[in-house]
């Protein structure tokens, strides 16, 4: 009679491709598991074991994970375990500890995880800077040299790939230093090029998005220096990198991201700090006292969650939607842009409001909802001017702008007054509403918002 554990190591040394697999026999009382490629983690538990691509699902049941490498195979049975690798050899792993707590996983109340977590922000933008500031200098372990630093290059996907871009608007602002934002399937494939003083950021959520983590092997093949801006401890991504800094958002359960996204581009901020003092330059301390403010501003625009949801109420059976913004804002439009079709399933587009003549403005009608990002800054005149467009059109305006500001009112149909902040924070307290809209329409629209359709909270396939 054969043996399951030599069958998968047979079959596995045929297979092509990524893979995750958890093989069963109607004869045999045990799980054979194997990957390459995508994550699969081992939950020890007492009296039972579990397998997951992520440590989220298991968080309820077990704190004890192993994460399994490409070409081993483990054996699983209710009360032990045995990990060999491709030549039937017995390996030791070592036992995770995750240190989530499982209130961090339970709704609280809340109706969904995705509106618990958009309530979170406030506190997960004080752990994210906890112990990272004191005396105005920015205290991070990066063991990376970041002095030979010439070119920066962030890759990323989706909601992660929209805070890169934010980032790239706060390093080259902060340390003069050019930095280029690629979509991680684009760049893996299109035989990027990486010289002697590139440094590669990866920002990812979960630390297993597939294409990430292959973009990431690119880059280290091409003996770039790599640092990652990952949530979930212990993660592929986080283990792969040359260096890191944890996002520190906590379990982030909602297919859509929402506090890892703040957590993002508060890491991405303090990073850019970082590089400029250790060049030997003093930190603009206005900027770090206003950061401090940021939790406080951020339950400012959360209190104005029913008026938003009277607004979706407005909106819920639009078929399109325009998101629009400039500058550091324009990526905030693509966020709010990505939320709504993501949950709500209704079509969205997020441009640089300058681009909209370019193009999209033949979209807009009187059945067309236009959401502006305005705040004041030095692109708010030309907003206006694109504001005054769309009215023009009879698009529906509905506007996110600094609070006093009262020049648009005769613009917009709809406008969520926002606490002013730096340029450089204002993504930070303008994506706020963006996520309420998005959260209530899809709840209005009765959809599973934790969970929408044809999406997975890590994206484990290329
Ligand atoms: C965000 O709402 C999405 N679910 C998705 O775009 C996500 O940001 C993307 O798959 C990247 O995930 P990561 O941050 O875990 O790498």
């Amino acid at each position: 009679m054969g043996n399951l554990e030599n069958a998968v190591i047979q079959a596995v040394r045929c297979l092509e491709g990524t893979f995750g697999l958890a093989v069963i026999h109607k004869n045999e009382d045990k799980i054979v598991v194997a990957k390459k490629g995508s994550p699969l983690i081992i939950g020890v538990g007492e009296n039972e074991m579990f397998v997951a691509s992520d440590v989220a699902p298991i968080l309820e049941y077990t704190k004890k994970a192993i994460y399994l490498n490409d070409n081993e195979i483990a054996t699983i049975k209710k009360n032990e375990y045995s990990i060999q690798d491709l030549s039937g050899n017995n390996i030791d792993k070592k036992i995770h500890e995750i240190k989530w707590a499982v209130d961090q996983i339970e709704k609280s109340g809340f109706k969904h995880f995705m509106l618990k977590e958009i309530f979170e922000q406030p506190d997960a933008i004080k752990n994210v800077l906890r112990g990272r500031i004191k005396n105005n200098k920015i205290k991070l372990s990066v063991n990376v040299d970041l002095n030979s630093v010439e070119r920066i290059i962030i890759i990323a996907c989706g909601t992660s790939w929209h805070a890169a871009l934010i980032g790239k608007y706060l390093i080259e602002k902060i340390t003069g230093i050019s930095v280029e934002v690629d979509y991680a399937s684009e760049f893996r494939y299109r035989k990027p090029i990486i010289k002697e003083g590139d440094l590669v950021i990866v920002v990812s959520q979960s630390g297993e998005t597939t294409d990430t983590l292959a973009a990431l092997k690119e880059a280290k093949s091409k003996k770039a220096k790599t640092i990652g801006f990952v949530n979930v401890v212990g993660s592929t991504i986080a283990r792969e990198v040359d260096s890191g800094i944890y996002l520190h958002a906590g379990p982030e359960i909602g297919v859509a991201s929402t506090k890892a996204f703040l957590c993002q581009i508060v890491t991405l901020l303090l990073f850019a700090l970082f590089m400029k003092q250790e060049r030997g330059f003093d930190l603009d301390e206005e900027l770090l006292k206003e950061l401090g403010k940021i939790p406080n501003k951020i339950k400012q625009v959360l209190v104005e969650s029913d008026n938003i949801k009277h607004i979706a109420e407005k909106f819920k059976d639009a078929k399109n939607f325009l998101y629009l913004g400039r500058g550091i804002n324009f990526p905030v439009g693509l966020e709010g842009a990505l939320k709504l079709k993501e949950i709500s399933y209704i079509h969205a587009e997020g441009y640089p409001a300058a681009e909209m003549k370019h193009g999209p403005i033949a979209l807009v009608d009187k059945n067309m909802p236009v959401v502006f990002v305005a705040s004041k800054d030095h692109t708010y005149e030309k907003i206006l001017s694109n504001m005054q467009e769309i009215k023009a059109r009879q698009g529906r305006i509905i506007a996110v702008v600094n609070e006093h500001d009262e020049k648009l009112n005769h613009l917009v149909e709809n406008i969520f007054k926002v606490p002013i902040t730096r340029n450089e924070l204002s993504p930070i307290i303008n994506v706020i509403p963006l996520q309420l809209l998005a959260y209530h329409i899809a709840d209005l629209k009765g959809i599973d918002v934790d969970k929408p359709r044809n999406l997975a909270k890590s994206v484990t396939v290329e």
